[in-house]
């Protein structure tokens, strides 16, 4: 493998991933730096197509397993065409979501066994886990206002439809993914504006891939 980095996002929604992969993005390319933006699920046209399927059930959801291997094939599909050459080919790839999301949805505040997603994930991701996991922690009362703010009137999607309970256990099952991931997981406080935060997360990505990058090509 070269150079490349792997970097998910995670996060309730509204924490501003998408927001912060932009301003990632653009200072990745200051730096000189050549990174391939992508998105889970979906982020390869085979896996764009299983992503129509799990969101078009909408509230009629497949039952959780069921979902879950649908999220997985999708993730293997953009392993493979997405992903995995990219770094082969020494880019940083930056994904909005990733396996984190489905062991938090699936599997913290849904049905799934954390040893059914671990077999999946061994299987899918193998070796090829997150170099780093930036998880934008943010009080779930101002995470759903900002995704309200944002659909306006249009529906929610079946995982957005859901109480401030439920966006509370999302924020605490990151909390603990986090805690017990200490060497890939930073957690970083996103709220604040949109340039605080990114200026949060440049230091996090300088501080834990830039050094080490500049280390092993100087040396
Ligand atoms: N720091 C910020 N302060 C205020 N508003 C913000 C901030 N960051 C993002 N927003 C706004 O909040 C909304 C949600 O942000 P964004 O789409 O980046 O979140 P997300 O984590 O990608 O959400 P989702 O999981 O639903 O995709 C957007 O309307 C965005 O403009
Ligand atoms: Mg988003």
């Amino acid at each position: 493998m070269g150079l490349g980095h792997f970097i998910t996002l995670e996060g309730g929604e509204g924490t501003g991933k998408s927001t912060q992969i932009h301003h990632l993005l653009e200072r990745l390319a200051d730096a000189g730096i050549d990174a391939v933006r992508t998105r889970e699920p979906g982020g390869s046209k085979g896996a764009e197509r299983i992503r129509s399927l799990i969101l078009e059930a909408g509230h009629s959801r497949f039952d959780p397993l069921t979902e879950t291997l649908l999220f997985y094939a999708a993730r293997n599909d953009h392993l493979e065409h997405v992903i995995r050459p990219a770094l082969n080919a020494g880019k940083w790839v930056i994904c909005d979501r990733f396996s984190d999301s489905t062991r938090v949805y699936q599997g913290g505040i849904g049905a799934l066994q954390y040893s059914v997603l671990d077999q999946l994930d061994a299987l899918v991701v193998h070796d090829t886990q997150p170099d780093l996991t930036l998880i934008l922690d943010l009080p779930a009362e101002i995470g759903l206002a900002r995704a309200n703010a944002r659909r306006g009137n249009s529906a929610a999607d079946g995982f957005e439809a859901e109480s401030i309970d439920f966006h509370r256990a999302l924020r605490q099952a990151y909390l603990e993914l986090a805690r017990l991931n200490p060497n890939r997981c930073v957690v970083i406080d996103a709220d604040g504006s949109v340039e605080e935060i990114a200026e949060r997360i440049w230091r996090k990505v300088s501080e834990r891939l830039l050094i080490v990058n500049s280390v092993q090509s100087n040396g």
